[in-house]
């Protein structure tokens, strides 16, 4: 299936198919054509996708790869500079492509050498995480990290296309899998209960990888008409943060080792909608219909943490504004909204 996100001129189409990768030739030639091409991409996935793309890219572009190691450090600042060297030595021009294969940290660093080498390469998304897959391809993010936090430099910097192969699901980690999980379930938290309603029926990943590409598809939708209202993030795109303001400040508390962004994302989101519950925000139940999910789908939803431990990262959440803190609240399954406090609304809990 295909969609299109319409964004005026930086509109693009994004394609969700099984086997998709077999038929790069006929995509890539929908956005490229005589040119290079040069593939970045990771240790992990390269090896899996790589060989198999360049092969029937070949004959027709020259084609490049640049394989970097795995992990979120790959996404520095640091490591900006050899890349773009090594495009000039590949003399990469303005009417290149450049291919992002990979997960949300090769499509975020990737996207930004696009954005920035020679004021702006065409760049393709091939996201192979779940994550990347359901969220970080769609909707023109694209950054890199500073030593002091993560996404500190980027851009609003729209791919020429996405291809989506989620048979490339195959090979990833179980871990990254659930990670991915937490970012599907926000979407039906927030926008959609029957996608809500269909990833319980499911109850577990093997069995809702019978149905992947239509839950991607799902996703990514939701995500498009939210870019498409909010391109730049001065509104609605904050719906997509739900959960995140206390995942933001777990993640920090424990210095990005203890737990994963997925897992940050599952705790946070139980534990606000505990809290909105609490304040008669949204009905009874709703936290436990979201603490089950989690659960079935392998994601924690406490830490046991004292909540006072946070308040000082609560206080530095990218959304607090004018000493006021945006946080994103579900007043029933499916249905989202903002809501303007400060940090203490979180110490009504104890423990989070
Ligand atoms: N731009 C956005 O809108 C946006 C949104 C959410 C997250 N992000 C960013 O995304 C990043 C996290 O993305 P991620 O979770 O995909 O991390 P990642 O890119 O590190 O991928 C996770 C791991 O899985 C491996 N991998 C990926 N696909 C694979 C496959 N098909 N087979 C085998 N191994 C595979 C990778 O090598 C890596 O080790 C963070 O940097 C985050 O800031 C960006």
């Amino acid at each position: 299936m295909e969609m299109i996100v319409d964004l005026g001129k930086d509109s693009y189409p994004i394609v969700i198919e099984k086997g998709v990768l077999d038929n790069c030739l006929e995509q890539i030639g929908r956005v490229a054509k005589n040119c290079k091409i040069v593939i970045i991409s990771d240790d992990n996935v390269y090896p899996h996708y790589g060989p198999r793309i360049e092969k029937q890219l070949q004959d027709h572009y020259q084609v490049n790869s640049i394989v970097l190691p795995h992990g979120e450090k790959t996404k520095s600042y640091d490591n900006l500079l050899p890349i773009y060297n090594q495009l000039l030595d590949l003399n990469v021009t303005r009417t290149d492509l450049i291919i992002a294969l990979g997960g949300g940290v090769i499509g975020d660093l990737t996207g930004f050498v696009a954005a920035s080498y020679l004021r702006g390469v065409k760049f393709v998304q091939i996201p192979t995480s779940l994550l990347a897959q359901v969220d970080s391809s769609v909707g023109g993010k694209v950054a890199v990290d500073l030593p002091k936090g993560k996404n500190l430099v980027g851009a609003f910097y729209q791919p020429s296309l996405v291809l989506i192969d989620p048979e490339t699901l195959d090979t990833l980690d179980d871990h990254f899998i659930k990670d991915g999980m937490g970012e599907v379930i926000k979407y039906g938290c927030i926008k959609d209960a029957t996608l809500f309603e269909m990833l319980e029926k499911a109850g577990n990943f093997a069995k809702l990888k019978e149905n992947i590409a239509k839950v991607i598809e799902i996703c990514v939708n939701i995500k498009r008409v939210v870019v498409e209202n909010d391109q730049y993030d001065f509104g609605e795109r904050i719906l997509l943060n739900f959960g995140h303001t206390l995942a933001h400040a777990l993640e920090a508390h424990y210095n990005f080792e203890t737990y994963s962004h997925g897992e940050a994302v599952a705790i946070g989101m139980y534990q606000i909608t505990r809290l909105g519950e609490k304040r008669g925000q949204c009905p009874k139940g709703t936290a436990q219909a979201i603490k089950d999910i989690l659960i079935s789908y392998g994601l924690p939803y406490q830490t046991g943490l004292k909540m006072d431990v946070l308040t000082p990262y609560l206080k530095f959440d990218k959304k607090n504004l004018d000493n006021g803190l945006k946080i994103v609240l579900i007043d029933e399954i499916g249905s989202s909204f903002v809501y303007k406090t400060d940090s203490e609304y979180f110490t009504e809990s104890e423990t989070c």
